[in-house]
C-alpha cells in the first residue's frame, strides 16, 4: 500500500514507518523537525527511515498546505496516518500558540488534503488526555469526555470533533486513536522515562511528582505499532459496528467515523515504573517527591475492549521488559546513533 504518513521523524511515526516499510509498504513521511526536543534524535530517526528505498521523507510543516499537497502528490496515497502534533501536557500550558498552529490549524489542513484524495482509510492519533477530568476507570471511549485539563488535551479533542464532521460530510473512513504514555527506544527526551534515565544515570536527582503516586497505562512502542497496523485493515464502515460483552462500539451513526483507545489496561504506579527503571540500570534514584502539576491526571487507565474486538490484539509487554529494552537503547546507541549537526527545523509558514 502507499501511505502518507505526518510526524515520520517523532518517536511514534519513526516506529510505524520502520514497520511498514518492513511489511513492503511504500511511506512517504512529513514531519518539521521541529525544536521542542533535541532535533537531532528526530533527524537520526529520518536518516535511518531514508535508508529503505520505498521511504521518502520531506521536511515542512503541516501549516503550509501546498507542501501538504506536494506529499500527497508524491505518495499518491491510499491511506494517510496523521501523528504530527505538538505533544506534550505541561508545555502547553505556557505555549498554546504552538498546538493552535500544529494541532488545530495542522490537523484541518491534514483533513483538507484527505477530502480531495481517495483513500481507503485516514487514522489520526489523539490522547489518553482527552479524557480530562474524567474519573470513572477504566476510560471507555463511549464515555463523554467534556472537561480536558490542558489546552493541548483539548486541540486533540477539537481534532477528533472535527474529523468526524469531515467523515461524515466526505465520506472520509476516519479513526481515531487515544494513546496512553507510548515509551520504549528511541523514545521522546520529554517523557518520563528518557528524563528519569538520563538523570540517574548522570547522578542527578529525579522530580518525583504526585508523590510517586500517579499511575499511568504505559504502552510499549512495538505494541501500540502491532495495534496500528491491525486498525489499519479495520476501516470503519457505516452500519457495521462490531459488538461484544461490557463495550459500546463508538462506530457514529452517521459517518464512517471511529474513536479507539491503544493501550494493554493495565495501569502501573509512577514509584513502580521507578523501582523498574533502577532495577534496570542497576543504579538507585535520588527521589525529589513533589506534588502533582497542574494539568496532570491522577491516572489513566484505557478500557481496550473495543480494540480487542476490532484486531483480536491487546499491548502486553510489560514494564519491566519494556524499561530494559530503552535502557539497552539509550546505553549501547544513544547518543552515539545521532549526528554531530543540528539540522534547522522549518520556520512557520508567516
Ligand atoms: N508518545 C505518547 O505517549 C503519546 C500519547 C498520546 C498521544 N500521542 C500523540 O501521538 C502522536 C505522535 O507522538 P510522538 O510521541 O511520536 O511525538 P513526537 O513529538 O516525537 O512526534 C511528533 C512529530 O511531529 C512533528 N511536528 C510537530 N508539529 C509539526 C508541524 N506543525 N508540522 C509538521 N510536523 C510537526 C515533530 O517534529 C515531531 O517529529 C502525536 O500526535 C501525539 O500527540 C503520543
Amino acid at each position: 500500500m502507499r501511505i502518507l504518513i505526518t510526524g515520520t521523524a517523532g518517536f511514534v511515526g519513526f516506529h510505524l514507518a520502520s514497520r511498514l516499510l518492513a511489511d513492503g509498504h511504500v511511506v512517504v513521511g512529513f514531519d518539521a523537525m521541529t525544536p521542542y526536543y533535541d532535533v537531532k534524535l528526530k533527524s537520526a530517526r529520518h536518516a535511518i527511515l531514508a535508508r529503505h528505498p520505498n521511504f521518502q521523507g520531506l521536511t515542512a510543516r503541516l501549516e503550509d498546505m501546498d507542501a501538504l499537497r506536494h506529499a500527497a502528490d508524491l505518495a499518491d496515497p491510499e491511506m494517510i496516518v496523521h501523528l504530527a502534533a505538538q505533544a506534550g501536557v505541561r508545555y502547553s500550558i505556557e505555549h498554546p500558540q504552538t498546538y493552535a498552529d500544529s494541532n488545530l490549524l495542522g490537523s484541518f489542513n491534514v483533513l483538507e488534503l484527505a477530502r480531495g484524495l481517495k483513500i481507503r482509510h485516514l487514522m489520526l492519533a489523539s490522547t489518553s488526555s482527552a479524557y480530562g477530568a474524567n474519573t470513572a476507570m477504566p476510560f471507555r471511549e463511549s464515555d463523554k469526555a467534556d472537561h480536558p485539563l490542558t489546552f493541548y488535551a483539548a486541540t486533540k479533542k477539537a481534532m477528533e470533533a472535527m474529523s468526524h464532521a469531515y467523515a461524515h460530510l466526505f465520506s472520509i473512513p476516519t479513526t481515531c486513536f487515544r494513546f496512553f504514555t507510548v515509551y520504549g527506544p528511541w523514545g521522546r527526551p520529554d517523557m518520563a522515562l528518557f528524563r528519569f534515565v538520563e538523570a540517574i544515570e548522570a547522578g542527578r536527582p529525579i522530580d518525583v511528582y504526585g508523590e510517586g503516586r500517579m499511575q499511568r497505562d504505559f504502552t510499549y512502542i512495538d505494541d501500540l505499532v502491532e495495534a496500528v497496523v491491525r486498525l489499519a485493515a479495520r476501516a470503519p464502515v457505516m452500519g457495521r459496528p462490531v459488538s461484544g460483552e461490557g463495550f459500546t462500539d463508538t462506530l457514529s451513526p452517521v459517518a464512517p467515523w471511529r474513536l479507539v483507545n491503544i493501550a494493554g489496561g493495565e495501569p502501573v504506579e509512577l514509584v513502580r515504573f521507578i523501582d523498574t527503571i533502577e532495577r534496570c540500570l542497576g543504579k538507585p534514584a535520588v527521589r525529589r517527591m513533589l506534588p502533582m502539576q497542574p494539568g496532570d491526571a491522577r491516572a489513566t487507565f484505557a478500557d481496550h475492549r473495543l480494540l480487542e474486538a476490532l484486531t483480536g490484539y491487546v499491548p502486553h509487554t510489560a514494564v519491566e521488559e519494556g524499561v530494559e529494552a530503552f535502557v539497552r537503547w539509550y546505553r549501547e546507541q544513544w547518543p552515539a546513533a545521532v549526528p554531530a549537526s543540528d539540522p534547522a527545523p522549518v520556520p512557520v509558514p508567516a
